[in-house]
């Protein structure tokens, strides 16, 4: 079966891969890519409805803030950070598997108004996420829409927040991350302002005090790399393993891992579970999009393996 719909989790499969999808968040909680799992979504997190928090790893959306709400502004100062994208209850809208095992199988979730969103948000949108797997690819793809029916532009920040599973015995601090060199970016662990620092090196680890790193780049490339040695390369110092990021129309990326002092901190991390994985988030970060009611705005990643 291409695919499957229970427990509020739809699975698409094709050949070796499949993905799943919670209903919670639209979350991509696993992408296994040639029957090797390429997310990381912690042990401590819960995918159901019933169960309120975002889900810990897999590809949150963080939409429509980034961040903290800023409470000066009434549209956002109800909402908690990221937004309530991660946590709605999104329906499936539709779906298919192409007779062409290269054109893959597809499934579309989408998101509107509930009463609990509009208790916190008072602006009229349509949120729609088509989850398309292929034979050597997975590709996301957010669509928002502002009703011609709104009477104001729609201003928001939309960002996938992928949590990256590192190979066995890989730890953040071996990732290389390219090509970020010349960026402007946040660092938001020494809470650095924007415009200050530019990144020089020419090749990005995952490192910083304690072990964490929480940056946003602006205006990367659009095509992304990370490289993670592969197991038997950490002892002979050779092969890797890249996993490739192409964005579209989302101008910023954030690479974020907590380090393992401020990771066993957070409730529903695994224990040991930020050695486990890196954030590498494209989004729309600043400024915020700006978009006329009748209008759509799309943004997305494709992910593929070398
Ligand atoms: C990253 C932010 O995108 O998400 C970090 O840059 C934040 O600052 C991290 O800690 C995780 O956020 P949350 O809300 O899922 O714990």
């Amino acid at each position: 079966m291409p695919i499957d719909t229970s427990n509020d989790i739809v699975t698409l499969s094709l050949g070796t891969s499949s993905v799943k999808v919670a209903l919670k968040g639209a979350t991509v909680i696993s992408y296994q890519h040639d029957g090797r799992e390429r997310l990381f979504t912690s042990a401590k997190s819960n995918p159901s409805p019933s169960d309120k928090a975002a889900v810990r790893g897999g590809v949150p959306i963080c939409w429509p803030i980034f961040g903290p709400p800023d409470l000066d502004n009434p549209l956002y100062a109800q909402l908690k950070q990221h937004g309530f994208a991660r946590t709605g209850i999104w329906h499936l809208e539709d779906h298919h598997a192409a007779d062409d095992t290269a054109d893959g199988v597809k499934a579309t979730f989408k998101l509107e108004p509930t009463p609990e969103i509009q208790a916190i948000y008072s602006q009229p949108f349509l949120l729609r996420y088509t989850v398309h797997l292929r034979p050597y690819t997975l590709s996301l793809s957010l669509a928002v829409t502002n009703p011609s029916s709104a009477i104001a532009p729609l201003h928001f920040q939309a960002l996938l927040h992928a949590y990256f599973r590192l190979p066995d015995g890989v730890t953040p601090p071996e990732v290389r991350v390219t090509p970020l060199e010349s960026l402007a970016f946040v660092d938001k662990v020494t809470g650095g302002e924007k415009g200050k620092e530019t990144e020089r090196r020419k090749v990005v680890d995952v490192d910083g005090p304690k072990g964490e790193v929480d940056r946003v780049y602006y205006r990367a490339p659009d095509h992304l790399e990370l490289a993670f040695p592969t197991p038997t390369a950490s002892a002979s110092g050779s092969a890797t393993d890249v996993l490739k990021v192409h964005k579209t129309n989302l101008p910023d990326v954030v690479l974020w891992n907590p380090g393992p002092e401020k990771g066993a901190t957070i409730a529903d991390m695994e224990e040991g579970g930020a050695g486990r994985y890196v954030c590498l988030e494209p989004g729309r970060v600043e400024p915020f999009e700006v978009l006329e009611p009748g209008s759509t705005w799309e943004g997305g990643i494709e992910l593929s393996f070398a």
